[in-house]
């Protein structure tokens, strides 16, 4: 019926979504494709460990949203149906200390969690690494945004720990695949000498999709995740060029599901353009959400008044945030460090008339969209 007016329209009990699932943050995808020298790279590392021997340990770097964690998560479930080595992968942005870290390996050990007071930290890697040896297993820790462990200067305790396993505790086989996504920080470099000497890793990089690559994800996971019509070509390629633009295809995924929910809104069968343009006004800000939702409440504090006093000089924004939270200058600077890391403010040196040099105080993003997302 070519004049039926309700073509095209959704009734109340259809939906865009065949799985709607596939567009969340924790979904695996079933094909990865475009990342095949990597996955070489880390299976040529991990190879030792499927023989009983140590892994060579490796460094994972590369942008945010090109498929790090993925690659590792692919290597573990891999690992685990097929072989007898042992994986972890740590999210140091929720477990960013050194026992943070280990207790995260205890409970993938142990199956439980382990006693959340007075436990010694020499206690818990003894408990850790008894178990290891007594069921001869090798063991792989990913210690996933290894740079949250870095900004709170535990990066080089939890590696020294877990690099020099086997000399405090005779038999004990693990090896380390730490990812960074923040490219200004020189992990190595970074590291205390004691840690630098025993460190030597394979590094394996991921750089960003380019936009024929782009197409060819999102298209696979249009199809997984939307009835068959829901988004044409012209749609996908818009996604495409606009992910490229910011290089992590996080942008993406997201924008084809809120383009999705914007054709449902519209009562609509298919996406069009409006509805991914009309997306990308919050999807461009999936980086920063994802930033601002690791923040303690100190730190959380600090954005707020940042976006309160936005271009002020340094001293400036101290005195607004130590009236907020009784915090002290030390603090106050370790924090200001810590955003300036993250991207989600940016401190510019100037001079001030004669006086010399002081930092201004900047968020990098509208002051609007970080407080509607704090
Ligand atoms: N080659 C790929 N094929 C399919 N999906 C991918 C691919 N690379 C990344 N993704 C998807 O993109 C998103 C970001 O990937 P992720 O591995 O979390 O990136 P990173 O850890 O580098 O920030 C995830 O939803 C993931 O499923
Ligand atoms: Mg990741």
């Amino acid at each position: 019926m070519p004049d039926d007016p309700e073509e095209g329209m959704l009734s109340w009990d259809e939906s865009v979504f065949r799985d709607e699932h596939v567009f969340e943050i924790d979904y695996v995808p079933e094909s990865f494709k475009h990342r095949e020298s990597q996955m070489q790279s880390l299976k040529y590392a991990l190879r030792p460990a499927v023989r009983g021997s140590r892994p060579l340990n490796t460094i994972v770097s590369g942008p945010p949203g090109t498929g790090k964690t993925t690659a590792v998560q692919k290597l573990f479930g891999e690992l685990s149906a097929e072989t007898d080595v042992r994986n972890v992968r740590v999210n140091c942005q929720v477990d960013s200390t050194r026992y943070a870290v280990f207790s995260r390996i205890f409970e993938a050990i142990f199956d439980y969690e382990p006693p959340s007071s007075g436990i010694s930290f020499k206690k818990l890697f003894g408990q850790i690494t008894d178990r290891l040896v007594e069921d001869d297993e090798v063991l792989v820790v990913a210690l996933d945004d290894v740079n949250y462990l870095f900004y709170e200067n535990e990066a080089s305790d939890t590696l020294y720990s877990l690099l020099r396993a086997h000399e405090a505790h005779s038999g004990a086989r693990i090896g380390v695949i730490i990812i960074s996504s923040d490219l200004s920080l020189d992990v190595i470099e970074e590291l205390d000498t004691r840690v630098q000497s025993v460190f030597r890793p394979e590094e394996v990089y991921f750089p960003v999709y380019d936009e024929r690559d782009i197409v060819d994800i999102l298209r696979e996971r249009a199809k997984r995740g939307f009835h068959e019509g829901v988004v044409g070509t012209p749609e996908l390629d818009r996604v495409a060029e606009l992910t490229a633009e910011k290089g992590d295809l996080r942008v993406g995924i997201d924008l084809l599901r809120r383009a999705g929910l914007n054709a449902e809104m519209r009562a609509s069968r298919t996406v069009n353009v409006g509805d991914v343009e009309e997306a990308y006004e919050k999807s461009k800000y999936i980086h920063l959400s994802r930033s601002l939702r690791g923040l303690s409440e100190s730190e959380t504090a600090l954005v707020r008044v940042i976006a309160e006093h936005d271009g002020e000089q340094a001293g400036e924004v101290y005195d607004a945030f130590h009236e907020d939270t009784g915090l002290g200058y030390t603090r106050y600077s370790e924090i200001t460090n810590k955003l300036d890391q993250l991207g989600i403010i940016e401190a510019a040196y100037t001079d001030v008339g004669g006086r010399g040099r002081s930092r201004a105080l900047s968020l990098a993003y509208d002051p609007e969209a970080v407080l509607d997302r704090l």
